[in-house]
């Protein structure tokens, strides 16, 4: 599995790059007291893993702010949580696998990636992750059955759109199963966010949970996935990743100390799912009814000729509002 990492010079250097408008090589070189050859080749690196820094003539400079800094990252979620520690890729395949070979190791960590290549959704689909976007997988240990664990997916889907609503707009809902999604007009919804949970278990008992959050941040999509949006086409402006990361992430560590059903009811108030006439999608079938409620285990109640079904999986289509 490629791991394309940064080494912390590199690190350093892009911190530099970033406080200042531009520098010197040999101004980087004292500072980290190491040679101006160094800086050169670490410059180069750099450039060569996608990092927009030119060379001018009074220096170096990083044509763009939006890149993620780990150090910055790791020190806002330390603020959380002291154990929590920070794993950050320039590329890699998918920050879920990335966080299942830590799991052996690590009690809470947060892998990061600037890009996947094997980005990964939901039923096995693939998931476009290029630069800009927020693609990045909790591992977390909690003293959860295996039962219980459909609740995870409900708080942080809830914790993203409310972070977004309250950073971006108030236009921002829920379509079950945990799709975050940004009302374009009446009856048009584009998805902005979505989450992939993976866990391990022994017996009943929940060993570890990989939750993969997507979001499409200051990425461009349109032309990629026309059901897909990005706060930058919403809004024109570029957001800061490291802030919707700590938010979203404070907020979930916040509801898994909370009841969940109140989250639950929380999730149901922001969902544009229920009370609709919707048709989910499974493989191999396609099943049609107005959607009613999500029960207590986490399903999808569907009224079908006057009798109600749950649903687990699958996707979900809005068709009209229920009258
Ligand atoms: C969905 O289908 O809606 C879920 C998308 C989850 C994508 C995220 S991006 C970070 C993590 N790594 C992956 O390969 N997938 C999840």
């Amino acid at each position: 599995m490629p791991y394309k990492t940064l080494t912390p010079t590199q690190v350093r250097i892009l911190e530099l790059l970033f406080e200042n408008p531009i520098l010197s090589g040999e101004k980087i070189a004292k500072t980290l007291n190491i040679s101006r050859t160094a800086v050169w080749k670490n410059i180069q690196i750099l450039i060569r893993s996608g990092y927009p820094i030119t060379s001018e003539k009074k220096g170096y400079k990083l044509m763009s702010k939006d890149v993620l800094l780990p150090n910055k990252l790791e020190s806002l979620l330390k603020i959380l949580d002291p154990k929590f520690k920070v794993y950050h890729f320039w590329e890699t395949s998918s920050t879920m696998d990335v966080a299942k070979d830590l799991a052996e190791r690590e009690d809470l960590a947060l892998v990061i990636a600037e890009r996947q290549t094997f980005g990964r959704g939901r039923l096995s689909r693939p998931w476009i992750s290029n630069e800009g976007g927020i693609w990045m997988s909790l591992l977390i240990k909690l003293p959860l059955s295996l039962k219980e664990s459909f609740v995870l997916s409900y708080m942080v889907s809830l914790s993203v759109v409310e972070v977004l609503r309250k950073l971006v707009s108030p236009r921002f809902f829920l379509k079950w199963p945990n799709d975050v999604v940004y009302q374009e007009n009446e009856e048009e919804f584009k998805k902005v966010a979505g989450v992939l949970i993976e866990v391990e278990a022994e017996m009943d008992k929940l060993k570890y949970a990989i939750i993969g959050i997507g979001i499409n941040v200051n990425n461009r999509i349109a032309n990629l996935e026309p059901t897909g949006t990005s706060l930058l086409e919403i809004t024109a402006q570029k957001w800061d990743r490291h802030l919707i990361i700590s938010e979203c992430l404070a907020l979930f560590l916040k509801y898994l100390k909370t009841d969940p059903y109140e989250t639950l009811n929380k999730w149901k108030a922001y969902s544009v799912t229920l009370g609709r006439i919707v048709k989910v999608i499974q493989p191999g079938r396609e099943i049609l009814g107005k959607a009613l409620d999500i029960s207590e285990d986490g399903a999808l109640i569907l009224e079908i000729n006057h009798t109600q079904i749950k649903i687990y999986s699958g996707d979900c289509i809005n068709l009209r509002t229920s009258s």
